[in-house]
């Protein structure tokens, strides 16, 4: 058969991590990606692709052996600053036929060379901190006809791009957070439209942002950590019908005047005065800018989609609180800002202060410790008023509300707008037991709610920082709920920037500069200290395996090379890590509430545990990226590493820790630290530790990522099960049965008797106790992926804990993979699958032999063993 095979129809063709059409991409040779329709999983995996692409001049075709689709190498010639091409692909079966043409999708290049840039940075004249934000302009007069028109934007500062007083893009909080003393993000916008009109004003609006705004907790918090003055930066490209393009960085011919924001802090919220709006278009009232020069930090186009509003929700309730507060509750945790709808005499001045609990009837905002989390705004008294700010976000579930004209707010005068990254969800979890689809569903608000352009530790107290060790935990989680790629490797860049000579990875990234008063504090200035450190390699090593990115891989190998090799210098000859602060297995619900790194495993074993995970992980990134002498190297040392942590903390005789703590045998377990001969019996022996715990949890942050895994590995589910579905304090079903609608910082953020932990450090949003859903998606779904990118997966559902149905599901880069099974009253397992083409899958059904499952629909039933079957300890 040679023809078209009609109906199939590869999706549109994605860039790097930035789906399809892509405007202004940082890259001359993109990679491109696509899928099959799931129902093509049938014809097998294509043998071949065909590439289309064209550009203004012409267009060419490139065949190509495999079915390609996973980061296909660019085929043509690279593309050029500015320049545009469009891509189409078909593929071609075994049999000779092919699949129908994917609709084009484009990809434009952004400015690839830094003399393509001719722009400095504007901003007010003389203003400082405390005066309202300014609102710059300049004002186009086109004679020509345009054709095209490109405007690239950055500042710093926060900001947002207006033409004739539209906002031109729906992005939010840009340009996001980096390392701006390296780099500063640029967008690319389209607008075209506007530039055909002859006449046209484009203005920004600038506030304090990371760049100058209030960052840090307590002891380091400072104003001003990249500089004092806001600026604006744009290039407006205007391609002309004879062919001429004209260019106009932004400079001296630009204007400002205050706007009507009086202040703007990413932790203590935004007032705007709107009696003062900015008209755009009249001339009166704006004075030259200040000219302040060309960027100093390398100006980089996006490698992920940016910030934006992805969702609203409606007040569930309002009510007057006992000392006489309009409090409302939006019914969710989340990472936002409330959007209000009024009327009111101008003058009226409406204040929301934003909190994630109540505590004693009232708002609970002691958890924000310095943070106002506060909004407001005066009214202009013209009529209804929509308003939302734009250059904070809060981490809130309640606001309280004062000021409100009339009888006060109703439930349609207000909603909370979620805003974070604009990621493609690419992973689904369900099963029959709803506490604990409600903690799935609470781990991916978490990860909402601080996916936030980095990953935050948090996003409602005075911190919200890109903390190495809580997405050091939690990236196999990130990437199994969202394609996170882009954002996780862009902060990576960042992370091997800031990054020391030595190795020294900051505790956070981008980094604040510790004041030198307390520098000598522990856990502040930058040590290398384990989990937190180990982010290098855990995280690249995450997003490889994830997506099969062995681009990302070979840019980060320096920085996992450099963390690995300064901790082998710190551990010497016996390869154990003893030496300087660590955070331990942070956060041990026995650790007391204002120490949260005593916990009761000790520092050197979670330390070495996790030294000989990057040791053994980094071989592997080195076979990946074809260094085999690396690798070896690398190998070596993980060996050299392991035999070092048996001599320390195993006994050899009786199989035992030398620490005892659960999360001593996860770890050890887990990381394959315990030689065979002994597994059983360290296995029997967490079994025990988890056990005299009344199977309640006893892990931190360096151990409940693997717990339920090394129970589950040593053939302990039932005990994995009842750990995973306790209900009482600490675990992670007591958040859950306390209300909990996002993942908390400590197992007991809001202790039984309903009043806040009196640590100084309690958020109600943290995802590092979240990474247990990866376990779910494995054991309770039964999908596991077994290669990067999902080349090949597992498919092992054991029905336990009185849960009878589950599900899980991944949109991988080759497809949905998807797994949904029953367990009857009868004792029979079902289980329903999708596997597209290309996707190695086996499947394991209790009492039966291991069966390997090609591309397509696949139903299989089996007989329960009736000591498995809805069994509970
Ligand atoms: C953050 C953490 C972080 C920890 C380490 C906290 O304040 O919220 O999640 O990893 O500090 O010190």
């Amino acid at each position: 058969m040679t023809g078209v095979v009609r109906g199939i129809v590869p999706s549109p063709v994605a860039f790097e991590h930035l789906g399809a059409d892509v405007c202004g991409i940082g890259e001359s040779r993109p990679r491109l990606s696509w899928m099959l329709p799931d129902r093509a999983a049938g014809s097998g995996a294509p043998v071949a692709h065909e590439l289309h692409v064209a550009s203004a001049i012409g267009e060419e075709t490139f065949i190509a052996p495999g079915p390609g689709g996973v980061l296909s190498p660019w085929p043509a010639t690279p593309l050029s600053s500015a320049e545009r091409r469009d891509v189409r692909v078909r593929v071609i079966f075994a049999d000779g036929s092919r699949s129908e043409w994917s609709p084009a999708s484009f990809v434009e290049a952004g400015l690839l060379r830094a003399d393509d840039w001719s722009a400095s940075f504007v901003g007010a004249t003389g203003a400082d901190a405390d005066d309202p934000l300014p609102a710059l302009r300049r004002v186009y007069e086109v004679r020509d006809e345009v054709v095209r028109a490109r405007l690239r934007t950055t500042a710093h500062g926060m900001y947002t791009v207006f033409i004739d007083g539209e906002p031109i893009d729906d992005a939010l909080l840009e340009p996001g957070w980096q390392s701006y003393h390296h780099r500063l993000r640029y967008r690319t916008h389209d607008v075209t439209r506007f530039a055909r009109t002859g006449r046209f004003v484009i203005g920004a609006l600038l506030a304090d942002g990371w760049y100058r705004g209030r960052l840090g907790f307590p002891l380091i918090a400072r104003d001003g950590v990249y500089g004092s003055r806001l600026g604006f930066l744009a290039q407006l490209e205007l391609d002309l019908v004879d062919g001429r393009r004209v260019t106009y960085g932004t400079d001296d011919s630009w204007q400002w005047r205050p706007g009507p924001i009086i202040r703007a802090g990413l932790y203590d919220g935004q007032h705007d005065d709107l009696r003062h709006p900015v008209d755009w278009s009249s001339d009166g009232g704006w004075m030259p800018v200040a000219v302040q020069g060309s960027p100093s930090a390398r100006l980089v186009a996006p490698s992920a989609p940016p910030v934006r509003a992805k969702g609203t929700l409606a007040p569930r309730r309002i009510w007057t609180s006992p000392a006489g507060r309009t409090l409302v509750d939006f019914g969710q945790n989340l990472a936002g800002w409330v959007r209000l709808r009024v009327r009111g005499q101008t003058g009226t001045r409406i204040t929301l202060r934003h909190a994630e609990v109540i505590e004693h009837g009232e708002l609970g905002a002691r958890p924000l410790r310095d943070a106002a989390a506060e909004d407001s705004v005066i009214l202009d008294g013209r009529g209804e008023t929509v308003w939302e700010p734009r250059f904070t976000y809060h981490g809130f579930r309640y606001v309280e509300v004062t000021g409100w004209p009339g009888s006060g707010p109703d439930l349609d005068s207000l909603e909370a707008v979620v805003v974070h990254s604009d990621l493609t969800r690419i992973g689904w979890f369900s099963c029959s037991d709803p506490l604990l689809d409600r903690l799935h569903e609470n781990v991916v608000w978490a990860m909402r709610g601080n996916f936030v352009d980095i990953p935050t530790d948090c996003p409602q107290r005075d911190e919200r920082l890109g903390w190495t060790g809580d997405i050091a935990v939690f990236t196999p989680t990130a990437t199994l709920l969202y394609d996170c790629a882009g954002m996780l490797g862009s902060w990576l860049e960042d992370l091997a920037l800031e990054q020391r000579e030595d190795g020294t990875v900051p505790y956070f990234v981008p980094e604040i500069p510790i004041p030198h008063e307390v520098s000598h504090l522990p856990g502040l200035s930058p040590e290398p200290a384990a989990v937190w450190g180990d982010a290098a390699v855990l995280v690249p090593m995450g997003l490889y395996e994830a997506t099969g990115d062995v681009r990302i891989l070979a840019r980060q190998y320096p920085s996992m090379c450099a963390w690995v090799s300064q901790v082998e210098r710190l551990a010497g000859d016996s390869r154990v890590w003893e030496t300087g602060f660590q955070f331990g297995d942070w956060l041990d619900p026995s650790a007391p509430a204002e120490d949260p790194a005593a916990g009761r495993t000790d520092p050197a074993l979670v330390a070495t545990a996790y030294f000989a995970r990057s040791a053994r992980l980094l071989a592997h990134a080195a076979d990946a990226i074809d260094l085999p002498e690396d690798a070896a190297r690398w190998r070596r040392l993980a060996d050299d590493v392991d035999e070092g942590f048996r001599l320390r903390f195993l006994d050899e005789t009786t199989g035992l820790l030398r620490c005892s703590s659960p999360t001593a045998y996860a770890l050890a377990l887990h990381f394959d630290l315990v030689p065979e001969r002994l597994r059983g019996r360290a296995g029997a022996e967490l079994v025990r530790l988890i056990r005299d715990d009344g199977h309640r949890i006893g892990t931190g942050f360096a151990g409940t990522p693997v717990v339920l895994h090394a129970l589950s590995g040593v053939g302990a589910d039932d005990d994995a099960y009842a750990l995973i579905q306790q209900t009482e304090c600490p675990s992670w079903l007591y958040t859950v049965r306390m209300g909990a609608t996002t993942i908390w910082e400590r197992w007991d953020s809001m202790l039984p008797d309903g009043s806040i932990n009196p640590g100084e450090m309690t958020s109600f949003n943290h995802y590092a106790l979240g990474s247990v859903a990866t376990w779910m998606h494995e054991h309770i779904g039964g999908l596991r992926r077994t290669a990067p990118g999902w080349a090949g997966v597992h498919i092992a559902p054991r029905p336990r804990g009185g849960i009878t149905a589950g599900s899980a599901s991944h949109r991988s880069p080759r497809g949905l993979i998807s797994v949904s099974w029953q367990a009857s009253d009868e004792g029979t397992l079902r289980v329903e699958m999708q596997i597209p083409a290309g996707t190695d899958a086996v499947l394991d059904l209790p009492g039966m032999d291991p069966e390997r499952l090609g591309g397509g629909m696949h139903v299989r039933s089996a007989a329960l063993d009736p000591r498995q079957e809805a069994s509970t300890v």
